[in-house]
């Protein structure tokens, strides 16, 4: 489904169904966000509904509301589904208890975030053909990160192979019961893999013992032209955004889209395919087809 979404998407003259006509969608978000917002509002608009934004710093929230009121509250307005993003981890699971409207996590705290690591999926699977038998390395700050977590799960139910590299202090402390291969050397971790997904490292995180330094952190796990040539690499590189050029990422990496170089960077593509996605979420959600994911 979200193949067909997506080519209709970047066509010159998109036209879509408005097979969620009737449908009121509000966006909940109590964190900052760019890429997940805008495409769920989008994909929602694209298939005729019309959503709601909420925003903690302009609401009610900022008088003492609490989470389960807002929720009741927006239900009340009969709505049909909430997209929560929340610092919480388990904020979505425990709104399920709340509403019986659709619920769709976009990022609980360190938890999960099921809809990046689809687009994450979709977007491996459209390059490669497959995600089956696949090695997909993901880098960084894995101990604290929803994206990484939910491409663990997925890609793996999908048949690829997942690595995971990061210092020893931002590794989970399940990690070796995960079902993946672990690295601490970032040469090897690419030397293994097809493609890597470069997490963003939490700035905040740098000052809080996880890190001696962010140079430090740069030069050891920093994606650059120059690693990648000296392992003779060829890596399709993933970011779920935003990124921190020049220390997960070089500029080079995150920029090339076409060769030469050892790299081709999905970035954008990416985020492209977040739409198409999440009106597939939607669709399957929300509309009278109910069709499954494909
Ligand atoms: N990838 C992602 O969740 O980005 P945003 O925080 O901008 O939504």
């Amino acid at each position: 489904m979200a193949a067909g979404f997506k080519k209709e998407l970047i066509s010159p003259a998109p036209s879509f169904k408005a097979s969620l006509s009737r449908k009121r969608i509000a966006l909940v978000f109590f964190e900052n966000s760019t890429r997940t917002r805008f495409s769920f509002d989008i994909a929602a608009r694209n298939l005729g509904a019309a959503t709601l934004n909420f925003a903690a710093s302009t609401s009610s929230t900022s008088k003492g509301e609490s989470l389960s009121d807002t929720i009741k509250n927006l239900e009340a307005m009969q709505v049909d589904a909430f997209v929560l993003r929340h610092p919480s981890s388990g904020a979505a699971d425990l709104i399920t208890g709340i509403t019986d409207k659709n619920v769709i996590n976009a990022g609980d705290g360190s938890h999960e975030h099921p809809t990046q690591a689809l687009l994450d999926m979709f977007t491996l699977r459209e390059y490669f053909g497959t995600t089956k038998g696949l090695k997909v390395v993901i880098i960084g700050d894995v101990l604290h990160s929803r994206v990484a977590r939910s491409n663990i799960y997925g890609l793996l139910t999908a048949g690829a192979q997942v690595g995971i590299c990061s210092p020893v202090t931002l590794m989970p402390p399940d990690a070796s019961r995960l079902g993946v291969t672990l690295f601490t050397d970032l040469d090897q971790a690419i030397a293994w893999a097809d493609s890597a997904i470069v997490l963003r490292l939490q700035l905040e995180r740098a000052t809080g013992g996880y890190l001696p330094s962010l140079e430090e952190y740069s030069v050891h796990y920093g994606l650059t032209d120059e690693r990648l040539e000296r392992v003779q690499k060829h890596l399709l590189v993933l970011h779920p955004g935003p990124i921190n050029r020049e220390i997960e990422i070089s500029n080079h990496v995150a920029d090339r889209i076409q060769p030469p170089g050892y790299s081709k960077s999905m970035l954008l593509e990416q985020v492209t395919n977040g739409v198409a996605i999440r009106m597939a979420v939607l669709e399957t959600l929300l509309g009278t087809a109910s069709a499954p994911l494909s």
